[in-house]
């Protein structure tokens, strides 16, 4: 397994170029198992999970292939089974169910176990497929969904805004008879974004990014070429690496209209952040960084996957913070690590409360999940002397040459093989 070497203490200055969204490209790319003709994307991030969606769409018989930032898809029987192997290293291979069950009437995939951050169960997903039409069995962990006469649109309503459950119905309906109606939907950008895909393949949807989305079935989807939206989120981490580094970043491919939550926050921390015709150019103002609190909530609110990133602008600040995690059980992962860097943080229930004001000390940590690994990068950017974050295949699965973009604006920091 591989780790990152950092030595702190270096502001960080220069260009980031922001990258394709992983949480946009797996959907969108997921989707084409609907579509009866070859699809190319662009702009796609060279990531671990869009392999692993890639070896999924060759698995059931469609000709994938990544090259050079273009994914294509063509045409190829299309099988139905999601196996279990490739399902337990990437819980979005879940997102195959709604365009199968659309597509071929039927669908066997391995349930996703839970992961570090949460339980995250699949029960929204289901119950909207079988208002749908799909009858479901569990067997031996895969649920196999069966909808002979083909699905039928229905009024559905999710319990809560999950943004997979909204991606699988949405792809299942723009091929259901008659039409869908969706609410209590997420509106995340990437939700607007995968909508705008199948649009441009001939679905018929209206309401997206909004709490109602109603889709009319058509008979069939043709291909297209489309470029996947930038990673607010990647774009968020180097925000906040401008303002622990105490540097300056400029970054081409900012979706600043997709981060009014976060970017609100990070001035509200003592960051300046201005839109200028060459890109988002983001650092700390002369009064430095001080506490504030978030709150993490489905969009447009303060989202979950830049929860652990503030926590350690907060480390880094003069006063407190109080950080609540309000989507997932268990997203406090990175907290105990950092404490070993001498974060002063304590933890009661969903909430944590950081004080700042003290330098982070370098260690070795230990990365437990994509957005958590993140953090400690971040820590390891700001701390006075070495840090080592080991297992970092979970930050590949996220973030497309992050050793290399943050070398290039000066971050001392190199890939090592961990012995053994
Ligand atoms: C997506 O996960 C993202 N992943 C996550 O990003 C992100 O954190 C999450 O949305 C929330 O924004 C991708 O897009 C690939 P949810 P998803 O369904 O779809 C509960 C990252 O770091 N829930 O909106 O799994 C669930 O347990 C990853 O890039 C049910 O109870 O999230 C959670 O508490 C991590 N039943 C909440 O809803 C369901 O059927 C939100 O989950 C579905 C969800």
């Amino acid at each position: 397994m591989d780790s990152f070497l950092i030595e702190g203490g270096v502001p960080l200055r220069g260009v980031i170029e922001v990258s394709g969204s992983k949480n946009a490209a797996l959907p969108i790319i997921m989707a084409s198992i609907a579509v009866d003709d070859v699809v190319t994307y662009t702009n796609v991030p060279d990531l671990r999970d869009i392999h692993t969606t890639i070896r999924l769409l060759n698995i059931l018989g469609r000709e994938a292939s990544l090259e050079n930032g273009v994914v294509t898809v063509r045409n190829g029987v299309l099988g139905m089974e999601a196996p279990y192997d490739l399902v337990k290293t990437m819980r979005a291979s879940v997102l195959c169910l709604g365009p199968l069950l659309a597509r071929l009437g039927e669908a066997k995939v391995s349930l996703p176990g839970g992961c570090a951050i949460g339980a995250r169960p699949v029960d929204q997903h289901l119950f909207a497929l079988e208002k749908m039409g799909t009858v479901f069995d569990l067997e031996n962990g895969y649920i196999h969904g069966r909808c002979p006469r083909g699905l039928r649109g229905a009024h559905i309503r999710f319990d809560m805004p999950t943004v997979g459950g909204t991606e699988n119905v949405l792809m299942a309906a723009c091929l259901a008879q008659g039409e869908t109606v969706l609410e209590n939907v997420a509106r995340e950008p990437e939700i607007v974004d995968l909508a705008n895909f199948l649009i441009r393949c001939g679905a018929k949807i209206e309401g997206q990014g909004s709490t109602m989305i109603r889709v009319q079935g058509v008979e069939s989807l043709h291909g297209c070429t489309y470029a996947v939206m930038p990673d607010r989120i990647e774009a968020g981490t180097f925000l906040v690496a401008a303002g622990v580094t105490g540097g300056e970043l400029l970054l081409k491919n900012c979706p600043l209209d997709d981060m009014s939550a976060v970017v609100d926050k990070l001035r509200d921390a003592g960051m300046i952040i201005e839109k200028t015709e060459d890109g988002v150019l983001a650092r700390t103002g002369e009064e430095g960084l001080k506490g504030v609190n978030i709150s993490t909530r489905p969009h447009p609110g303060f989202p979950t996957d830049m929860q652990a990133q503030f926590m350690v602008l907060m480390c880094c600040a003069q006063g407190s913070g109080l950080v609540e995690e309000n989507i997932f059980e268990n997203r406090f992962m990175h907290v105990q690590e950092l404490v070993r860097m001498g974060a002063d943080i304590h933890v009661t229930g969903s909430s944590a409360m950081v004080r700042g004001g003290r330098r982070l000390a370098g260690a070795p940590v230990m990365a437990s999940d994509l957005r958590a690994g993140a953090a400690l990068v971040l820590a390891g950017l700001a701390a006075e002397g070495e840090t080592r974050v080991q297992r970092i295949y979970h930050v590949d699965r996220g973030y497309e040459r992050l050793a290399d973009k943050l070398s290039a604006v000066g971050a001392c920091i190199r890939r090592i093989k961990d012995p053994g």
